[in-house]
């Protein structure tokens, strides 16, 4: 399947795994780069420039294929090293970034003189068309359905996609919400050039992650996750657990008056001990809907190659055949 999204980045397959906190270090990345499609290693999981260095020679050593790097840009009174991650990526030989977050402008002419590709992760068509003005090459919209944060718009794909499609020059994938070859071909269908998946790569077996982690995301259903932080604007959706009960009785309580310091005990620095831990209730993290269409745990190429040949036999069979 060739898309404008295969041809930019020059991979096999329109699927690409997004940036995931504790999550997208290089086993995975480059698992889902070998498989045909676009791993993308986390940045800001590598405490400094120096670490994120090392992580992409690791994912170097693991796959020959192109793969990326996220950068997340924070509000923040101290904000990480960002010049830092930018050298290191720029002189692993890293050519592809997903940005999200804030405005990833300031990066932009540092990163295109290196012929790095940018993708900015959006959740509203205004964004989108903001990332295609400052000169971006593709965008990934993010569904209200996502995993992690939704932006405070509430648009789900069937509306997002097909608005992004009628306004976006420069290509875009589909996120949120995605699991399968029917998330896939619906997706083109409405207009993007391929799909981004969070959740959906957490359950591989190549996902660095505790077996719990990977056991919580099949046995969850599609009502299980909950939207977290919405009194501050920084609305998150995570997998519901016992510190999500406790984060959301205490923004009940507190109402207007929330301030972050009232919940940190349930989402600040809490990624180490679900991930590597396997402690699910050791407070909020990140899980989208689709959890509710994830029943196994396949290996990354296990996972690509049935999407990819599914996709053709909808489109060739029972979409062509109702014509
Ligand atoms: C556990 C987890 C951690 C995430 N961490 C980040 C992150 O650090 N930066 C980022 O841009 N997106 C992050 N995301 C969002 C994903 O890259 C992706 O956009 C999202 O998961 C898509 O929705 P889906 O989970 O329904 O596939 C995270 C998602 C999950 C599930």
């Amino acid at each position: 399947m060739k898309t404008r999204i295969t041809e930019l980045f020059g991979i096999e397959h329109p699927i690409i795994q997004g940036g995931m906190h504790f999550v997208g270090f290089a086993e995975l990345a480059s698992a889902v780069s070998e498989a045909g499609g676009l791993g993308i290693i986390t940045g800001l999981t590598q405490r400094t420039p120096e670490l994120l260095a090392k992580e992409i020679a690791r994912c170097r050593e693991m796959t020959k294929k192109p793969f990326g790097v996220n950068l997340t840009f924070l509000p923040s009174v101290t904000p990480p090293d960002y010049p830092g991650y930018v050298r290191a990526l720029i002189e692993g030989g890293v050519k592809i970034v997903e940005t999200a977050g804030n405005n990833p402008q300031k990066w932009l002419p540092t990163l295109r003189e290196h012929g790095v590709k940018v993708i900015h992760k959006c959740t509203s068509v205004r964004h989108a068309l903001k990332a295609e003005a400052i000169g971006c090459d593709a965008v990934s919209v993010d569904g209200f359905e996502c995993g992690g944060h939704p932006g405070e718009d509430d648009v789900p794909n069937m509306i997002l996609l097909p608005r992004a499609a009628d306004e976006l020059k420069i290509p875009f994938v589909a996120s949120g919400g995605m699991a399968d070859a029917r998330s896939l071909v619906a997706s083109l269908a409405m207009g993007a050039d391929g799909m981004n998946m969070g959740t959906r790569f957490i359950a591989t077996k190549e996902a660095p992650v505790h077996e719990h982690v990977k056991q919580a995301i099949v046995a969850a259903s599609e009502l299980d996750t909950r939207l977290v932080m919405r009194p501050l604007r920084n609305t998150e959706r995570v997998l519901k657990n016992v510190a999500v009960d406790r984060l959301l009785a205490k923004e009940r309580e507190l109402g207007p008056s929330l301030k972050f310091e009232d919940i940190a005990a349930e989402v600040a620095g809490v990624y180490p001990a679900v991930m590597q831990g396997g402690q699910m209730d050791a407070g909020a993290w990140s899980c989208g809907m689709v959890a509710g269409l994830i029943n196994d745990v396949p290996t990354c190429k296990e996972l690509i190659d049935r999407i990819m040949a599914e996709a053709e036999q909808l489109i060739r069979g029972r979409l062509s055949r109702l014509l």
